[in-house]
């Protein structure tokens, strides 16, 4: 889905309002529904690995994992109406730009993109009350040692 796409959707949905945010409104459907802390925490993955493959200059993996990131923050929007569609709106800009850093394979712009996301993942754990939980742009250390990040044929 194209960014504009799922912010229409966002938008569409009308439902979000902000609340207290020790009122995250837990999802009544009847059908499993990841708990917030899950999809943030699949989020964290996803931010981790778009860095790696950003890093690897690996552009198709980086563009899969910006998709699947995204898909995590539509699904908190979504399934959470307690968060504020604003603090997710805010978001487009970063994301915009971690994505047209990736279609110019530009390593500098995909930094600057990917440091202005973690930024805005911040907001709004402050702004939720969880500024407790800061992200930050990961470091040299390799994680998720069993998956290759350069692109297939570069060690
Ligand atoms: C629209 C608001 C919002 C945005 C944007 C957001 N988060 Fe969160 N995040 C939350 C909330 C609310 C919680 C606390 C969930 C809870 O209390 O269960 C949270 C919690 C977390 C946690 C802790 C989960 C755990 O169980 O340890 C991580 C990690 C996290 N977010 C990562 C991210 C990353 C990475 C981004 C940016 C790519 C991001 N978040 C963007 C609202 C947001």
């Amino acid at each position: 889905m194209k960014l504009h796409g799922w912010m229409l959707a966002l938008a569409g949905l009308g439902a979000a309002t902000a609340v207290a945010a020790q009122d995250l409104k837990t999802p009544s459907s009847d059908q499993y529904v990841p708990r917030l802390g899950d999809i943030m925490g699949a989020a964290q993955t996803r931010h981790q690995k778009l860095w790696l493959a950003g890093k690897a200059q690996n552009w198709d993996l980086a563009a899969f994992e910006l998709r699947q990131l995204k898909a995590s923050l539509v699904e908190a929007a979504v399934f959470y109406s307690g968060i504020p569609i604003g603090n997710v709106a805010t978001l487009e800009p970063s994301l915009q730009a971690v994505s047209d850093a990736i279609d110019a394979k530009d390593g500098r712009k995909f930094a600057k993109g990917l440091g202005d996301l973690t930024d805005g993942c911040n907001a709004c754990h402050r702004s939720l009350q969880r500024g407790f939980v800061v992200i930050k742009v990961p470091g040299e250390l390799q994680p998720f040692a069993n998956q290759q990040f350069a692109p297939a044929g570069k060690p």
